[in-house]
């Protein structure tokens, strides 16, 4: 029997690689870089399906000349970089990686949390560079978490687990979020605001929303101005919600107290951009889901929704489920006619 085709842009965890190796005849990019748009090209022409990471850009001018791609599997929970409606308008099924990542994303934008308002970097720095020569009652002070106003600004399953997490340190928590959730606010209690409100009275801003034309620099120069000067922002959701033009001169000008970013715009940050160097921001490459048990289980449901797809089943966690029965999700599988 002939194995459907796929290509794979990055050596994922073997708890998925191995699935889809033993089930496909697959393509695996091993580089550590994305592969070239026209590596892509080229191998999804040929490819019934496509397992891509969020560096990949999936668009229609991909999906078009790729007639035989019939799913798309990414391995993330956000799908920014992936065109669904044009997707679903040829049939195309998506999957992602909701969940499995929930917690341990909170984690990490927790811990960006602590580590921005108790400058643990600046403290690594400064015992680096021998200048540790006795204890300070000025040296390397910051703001109390415990008590503070946190603001949520999404309060979907990450803003959910970061709500918990700000219990244990008696915070106040604020959320601002398109739909409210009166049902969370009983149990956590959270406080709904504008995103107005919330920037100007949160010590700490996490970000949680998905990145869409809505949410493109919600967070600029007028939301920067607003917040506190002690306000410190935490970024784990996509980088261009935030300008990043405008974060870099408002942490310069020392507008904000600062900032701790998972993720950036542009994404790779070059080493000689202003944020790297400021020492009130802390930009770490994107690595917030970076857990082993996390990443696994993120390569397990993308290998599932690869090969549901390429079954014509139902996605495990599809995003366009619409898609199926139309167009190339529901046309007959040449490596089943055998
Ligand atoms: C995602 O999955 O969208 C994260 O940004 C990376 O794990």
């Amino acid at each position: 029997m002939t194995k459907p085709r796929v290509f794979v842009t990055r050596i994922i965890p073997s708890e998925g690689l191995d699935r889809v190796r033993a089930a496909c005849d697959a393509a695996v990019w091993d580089d550590e870089l994305p592969p070239p748009r026209d590596v892509i090209l080229r191998q999804a022409r040929q490819a019934d399906g496509l397992l891509s990471l969020l560096t990949d850009s999936v668009d229609a001018e991909l999906m078009d000349a790729c007639p035989q791609l019939r799913v798309v599997s990414n391995f993330a929970v956000g799908f920014d970089n992936i065109d669904i409606p044009a997707a679903t308008a040829r049939g195309m099924l998506v999957g992602n990686t909701p969940g499995v990542l929930t917690e341990t994303t909170a984690d990490f934008a927790f811990t960006l949390l602590l580590a921005a308002a108790r400058r643990v970097v600046e403290g690594v720095d400064y015992v680096r560079a021998g200048r540790w020569r006795t204890w300070g009652p000025l040296l390397l002070t910051g703001p109390d978490v415990h008590h503070a106003t946190l603001g949520l600004v999404g309060l979907g399953r990450i803003g959910v687990e970061m709500a918990k997490r700000a219990r244990g340190f008696d915070m106040r928590v604020l959320y601002s979020d398109v739909v409210r959730r009166a049902d969370l606010e009983a149990s956590y209690g959270l406080e709904h605001t504008s995103l107005e409100d919330l920037l100007r009275q949160a010590d700490f801003i996490s970000l949680h929303t998905p990145l869409t034309p809505q949410t493109h620099h919600l967070i600029g120069h007028e939301q920067l101005r607003m917040m506190k000067p002690s306000a410190i922002l935490v970024n784990t959701s996509r980088g261009p919600v935030v300008d990043t033009e405008a974060l870099a001169e408002a942490l310069r000008a020392g507008a904000i107290g600062g900032a701790a970013l998972d993720v950036t715009d542009p994404e790779p940050l070059p080493a000689d951009h202003p944020l790297v160097a400021l020492p009130n921001c802390i930009v770490v490459p994107h690595i917030a889901s970076a857990s082993h048990a996390t990443r696994a289980a993120m390569a397990r449901i993308a290998a599932e929704n690869l090969l549901a797809g390429l079954h014509g089943a139902p996605l495990p966690a599809g995003l366009n489920p619409e898609a199926q029965g139309h167009g190339r999700s529901a046309q007959p599988r040449p490596w089943d006619a055998e």
